[in-house]
This record gives structure tokens, C-alpha cells and sequence, in this order.
């Protein structure tokens, strides 16, 4: 099962690399740093999308195959299944926009390059229509998760293109003076359409019973780990900036790498999550498939029914909360300080640990 969460990551990370590529060709040179991007990198985020995106279907015939042969299973999920259908169309995409990539000039023609994006919203648009969202709540669910989604690989995209392709920080406040606009919008549009999928599988007030269960267990983490990118997020688009605009000397590449790299550990997260059972009926998930084993490791008891959980925050999970805030201070201290971006990413997951083992040690 890993190797699914390890394809879907790398899906994430084709379609982020991909959008930040052709967001920041767009991008005037004088409101950017100089970044060293070819086609050969929007060539190799289409053929990861093609690739990437087969491991659903790959599972699926990993299911059928002994009883049908690998040619017979590969085109009943090609046929049959929302994800077999997905993928066979997202291959068709992907193949023109390869070919238009390859033979026409998109990163020195605007219009071509818009046309890019046209086949990379496309692309979106059918990765939408085979999520779990869709499956559960058809329309709304299609719509919210292509906005998450179009708002997260934009987001991280941006990130990450100018992050680790930058050769240098040059015209940094002016690429900061519409980036930070751009990810506060993303952010926004991020967690409302987060909020309202999550809705789609879970009711809120199930949010503490479903940890029982492996889906509840992946949100919850994923919750926690967005903290750590939120204090990075801080750093990078308002401390750094201030300090710039006072003329101190920061170099802020390693801080966007960092944060980057943040960012992929809730991509890892979100690759797990889209892989469970959605909380549809937690009692009934537990009853076919038993507790997390993540819950069963913090659970005392044997547990039946959700009814029978408390959450109630004991002396150590209050104990835990004030050490995820300290370790969260550290993560700024640590920048103040001019420290490297290692300590600080170390103190974001001590922060995540301990935010996530207060709130598992509070469960009775
Ligand atoms: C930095 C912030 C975030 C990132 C990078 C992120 C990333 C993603 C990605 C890549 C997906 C697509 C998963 C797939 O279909 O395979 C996704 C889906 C989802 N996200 Fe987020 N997300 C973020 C914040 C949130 C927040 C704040 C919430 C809820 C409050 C949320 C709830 C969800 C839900 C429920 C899904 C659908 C998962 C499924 O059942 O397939 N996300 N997210």
C-alpha cells in the first residue's frame, strides 16, 4: 500500500511543479528572482501525472487480475471504474499537452503558455472527478475539490519552482509584493473548500470519534501538520519581508525551501487520507475493519462504538499543548536568530507531535 502513497505524493508534486512552471513564466522578470526553468521540466511533470496517477487504477487490478488475467482486469477498471475511466482520459490530455510542449515554443510564447494552462486545468478537472468528494457529493464535491486543489498546487507550486530553481534572491520584494497576496488568496479558498469536503464524509462534531478510524486519523495529522506551514508562511511573507524592506541582509531561499518541504509532509498526509474509507458510518468502518492501529495504540479499552469516547484534556495533554507552543516559538526564535532553517524544522515537528500527542492522550 505504500508504494499508492508514495505515487499519489508524487502526483501532488507533478501537478504543483507543473503550475508554479507556467504560473512563473507568466510572472514579468523584474517581479521575480532569475530562475532557471526549460521544458524539459513541464515534460517530465506531464509524464509524472500520466504515471503517477495509474496507481489507483494499478490497485484495483492488483484485485481482479488472479481471477481475470492482467489484460482482461486492466480493461474491465479501464472500462468500469470512475478512477479506470479518470485515468484513461488524463493519459489523452496529457499526451497532446506533451506534444505541444515538446514541438511548439510555450515558454516563449504567452499564448502558448496560456494554452498550457488550459491542458493543466483540464488535467484538474479529471482529477476532481475521480476524488472521493466527487463519489460522495457529485457536484458540490467535483467543485470544491477543484478549487482545493487548483489552490493548493498553486500555492505550493509557486513555492516550490521559486524556492529550488532560484539561482538568486534579487527583486525578492517585489516578487513578495504579489506572492503573499497570491498565497493569503490560496489560503482562504484552501481552507474553505477544505472545511466544506471535509463535511461531505464527516459531520463535525464526529471530527474527535472518527480518530478510531485510519481516515480520521490522516485528517487529524494533516491538521496538525499545517501549523508548522502556517508559522513558515509568517516567516516567509511578512517577517522576512519587513526585515528586507529595513535593509537587514536575509537570504531567504533556505526559509522557501523549508516551508516547501513542510508543505510535502501534508501532501504526504492528504496522499494517505485520499487512500481510507471516507467516516461515511464510523461505527460501521469499525465494526468491518476494526480501530486505527494508531488509536489502538492510544486507547486503553476495546472499542465497539464511538459513543463510548471521551475526550477530555488530562494535566499531560495540557502539559503537551504548552510544549508544542513552545517548540512553535523556537520555530521563530530560531529565525530571529538567523539559525538554520534545520532547527526550525525540527521544532515544527516537535510542535506536531506534541499537538497531536495532547490531543490523543486526551481520548478516554
Ligand atoms: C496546507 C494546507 C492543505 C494542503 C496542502 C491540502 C492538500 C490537499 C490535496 C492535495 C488534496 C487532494 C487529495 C486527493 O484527492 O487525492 C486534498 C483533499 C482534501 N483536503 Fe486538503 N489540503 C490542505 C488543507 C486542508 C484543510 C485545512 C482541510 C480541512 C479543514 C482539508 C481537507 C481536505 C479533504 C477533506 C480532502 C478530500 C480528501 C479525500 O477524501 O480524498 N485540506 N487536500
Amino acid at each position: 500500500m505504500i508504494w499508492v502513497y508514495i505515487s499519489e505524493l508524487l502526483l501532488y508534486l507533478s501537478f504543483s511543479i507543473l503550475t508554479g512552471t507556467l504560473i512563473i513564466q507568466l510572472v514579468p522578470k523584474s517581479l521575480k528572482p532569475t530562475i532557471l526553468l526549460n521544458k524539459r521540466i513541464v515534460q517530465l511533470s506531464i509524464i509524472g501525472i500520466m504515471v503517477f496517477s495509474a496507481a489507483p487504477v494499478l490497485r484495483l487490478v492488483q484485485i481482479f487480475y488472479k481471477d481475470q488475467g492482467l489484460l482482461e482486469a486492466m480493461l474491465n477498471v479501464i472500462r468500469s471504474f470512475e478512477v479506470g475511466r479518470a485515468w484513461s482520459l488524463t493519459v489523452v490530455i496529457a499526451l497532446f499537452f506533451f506534444l505541444l510542449v515538446t514541438f511548439f515554443p510555450v515558454f516563449q510564447n504567452r499564448k502558448l503558455t496560456i494554452l498550457s494552462m488550459a491542458y493543466l486545468f483540464a488535467l484538474i478537472l479529471v482529477f476532481a472527478w475521480a476524488s472521493h468528494s466527487t463519489s460522495i457529493a457529485n457536484w458540490s464535491g467535483f467543485v470544491f475539490h477543484t478549487l482545493h486543489y487548483a489552490a493548493v498546487i498553486t500555492w505550493v507550486g509557486i513555492l516550490l519552482v521559486v524556492g529550488w530553481f532560484s539561482i538568486d534572491s534579487r527583486n525578492w520584494l517585489q516578487f513578495l509584493s504579489w506572492f503573499t497576496s497570491v498565497a493569503v488568496i490560496c489560503l482562504m479558498f484552501i481552507f474553505g473548500s477544505g472545511i466544506i469536503l471535509m463535511q461531505f464524509v464527516l459531520d463535525t462534531k464526529d471530527y474527535g470519534n472518527a480518530w478510531a478510524i485510519p481516515y480520521g486519523q490522516a485528517l487529524l495529522i494533516k491538521h496538525l501538520l499545517i501549523l508548522p506551514v502556517l508559522i513558515f508562511a509568517f516567516i516567509n511573507g511578512i517577517w522576512a519581508k519587513r526585515k528586507l524592506e529595513q535593509k537587514e541582509k536575509v537570504n531567504p531561499l533556505p526559509w522557501v525551501k523549508v516551508e516547501s518541504v513542510a508543505l510535502l509532509l501534508v501532501f504526504a498526509a492528504t496522499a494517505v487520507l485520499g487512500q481510507q474509507e471516507p467516516p461515511l458510518n464510523i461505527d460501521q468502518t469499525l465494526l468491518n475493519n476494526g480501530p486505527s492501529a494508531l488509536f489502538d495504540f492510544f486507547y486503553a479499552g476495546t472499542i465497539d462504538t464511538v459513543e463510548n469516547i471521551q475526550i477530555n484534556f488530562s494535566n499531560i495533554s495540557v502539559i503537551l499543548f504548552i510544549l508544542s507552543a513552545i517548540f512553535a516559538l523556537i520555530m521563530l526564535y530560531a529565525f530571529k536568530m538567523r539559525a538554520s532553517t534545520v532547527v526550525s524544522f525540527v521544532m515544527g515537528l516537535l510542535c506536531t507531535l506534541c499537538l497531536y500527542l495532547g490531543f490523543m492522550s486526551s481520548i478516554q
